[in-house]
């Protein structure tokens, strides 16, 4: 059998040899602790369900326009102009399956073979693949503050090259927890704007930010307008990750052109996935205020035992649900024949000897860290970070 080279090009995931021992921990019947999810552990709110059950009862369970249903685009257009304040028309939002297929197809929506795509690290582990499917080439961009793991306007415009097309900036940051703040995210804008590349800023985790100015969107800055690809969704923000619901607001030859990839690829969005997304925007906000809450309490427990821990510098997460803290003291360390070299392996002890299982950095650019996400209850943060600690303390 002989596959494609596009798809012996695409990596296997970082986390595969971990989830096996997982799998296999697990059949044994140990107890494990598992800190790997990137998704809320909340249930959907009961208003969506019934809009979603009330949707099939009434028997909207066939094709919708490629693009998402109209209903849908202006309850996104709505709700871009009620948080945000910008106008964008319908036709110039595709409602697509998850975020994730909306970044996807804007890249592949502007990006040519051997267009250079910058990508800051630490990123989200599907960019770079989506770059090479793009037959795109990733330019990382490592950013120097160690203590912040955000790219400054100077770092942004050294890696510009004639051959730039595109900045993926994704904030908050899955896995770092960073956020820009307005004023960092005007000085990338400048930049932005003189070098002429696309920016496509990847939202989705909008509403969970812990920083006393709040969330600063890209959206704030009408000179970029005709740059800005805006990927956003529902997963997150409502505990809806298995309903498939994102999209992308864009310039309209942009959205039209991801409206006929979408077309030919997925025909649309679930119908009744839409119908659950409309009640979503247009319903009670009051579900993300009491996750919120519940992450911030999640943030700081997890924060103040992670840096209680000796030689493990954490930056505070300011957004998302994820902690990344710095491993890289206990690399070179040996237990029971097990050598510590890297974030892999350092999670394959955590594993196997403590019975946690966390993402290694490397999974996303930085192999000094690991990923804990705290989207999960506090007694099995507790377990966890017990877990980490004695696991970290025994290597000495
Ligand atoms: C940064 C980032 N973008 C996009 C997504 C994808 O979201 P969705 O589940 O809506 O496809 C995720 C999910 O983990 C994410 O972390």
């Amino acid at each position: 059998m002989s596959l494609s080279q596009r798809m012996m090009r695409m990596s296997e995931s970082q986390t595969v040899a971990l989830n096996s021992t997982l799998a296999r921990l697990r059949r044994e019947g140990k107890d494990v602790v598992a800190l790997g999810a990137g998704e809320p552990d909340f249930d959907t709110p009961g208003h969506i369900k019934e809009a979603g059950i009330a949707a099939i009862e009434q028997g909207y369970t066939k094709y919708t326009p490629a693009e998402g249903s109209v209903e849908l685009r202006e309850a996104i257009s709505q709700w871009l102009l009620e948080e945000y304040k910008v106008q964008y028309k319908t036709q110039e939002i595709v409602v697509t399956c998850g975020a994730k297929y909306a970044v996807f197809q804007a890249v592949l929506a502007v990006c040519d073979p051997g267009d250079e795509v910058l990508l800051p690290k630490p990123y989200w582990v599907s960019y770079p693949e989506m770059i090479q499917l793009a037959d795109a080439v990733m330019r990382p961009i490592d950013p120097a503050d160690r203590n912040h793991l955000k790219i400054t306007p100077e770092e942004l415009e050294r890696a510009i090259t004639p051959k730039t097309r595109l900045l993926i900036l994704n904030s908050p940051s899955n896995p770092s927890g960073a956020v820009y703040s307005p004023e960092e995210l005007a000085g990338l804008v400048r930049v932005i704007q003189k070098s002429g590349i696309y920016v496509l800023a990847d939202e989705i985790y909008d509403k969970i930010v812990f920083t006393r100015e709040g969330f600063a969107s890209m959206t704030q800055f009408p000179e970029i307008r005709d740059q800005l690809l805006l990927v956003n969704g529902v997963s997150k923000s409502y505990a809806m990750t298995g309903w498939r619901i994102g999209y992308l607001a864009a310039p309209e030859a942009i959205a039209q052109a991801v409206k006929k990839y979408q077309g030919h690829t997925t025909s649309n969005p679930t119908s009744i996935s839409q119908k659950a997304a409309v009640a979503a925007m247009t319903g009670p906000k009051d579900f993300i205020a009491d996750m919120h809450k519940a992450f911030l309490a999640r943030r700081d427990y997890v924060h103040r035992r992670l840096t209680t821990i000796p030689h493990l510098p954490c930056l505070l997460p300011e957004g998302a649900f994820y902690a990344f803290p710095d491993v890289s003291f206990y690399y070179g360390r040996e237990k029971n024949g097990q050598r510590i070299s890297d974030s892999t392996s350092l999670c394959q002890y955590l594993l196997e000897t403590h019975g946690v299982a966390i993402v290694p950095g490397i999974a996303f650019g930085m192999d000094t860290h690991v990923r804990l996400s705290f989207a999960t209850s506090m007694a099995e943060l507790e377990r966890a970070l017990d877990r980490i600690e004695q696991g970290l303390s025994s290597l000495g």
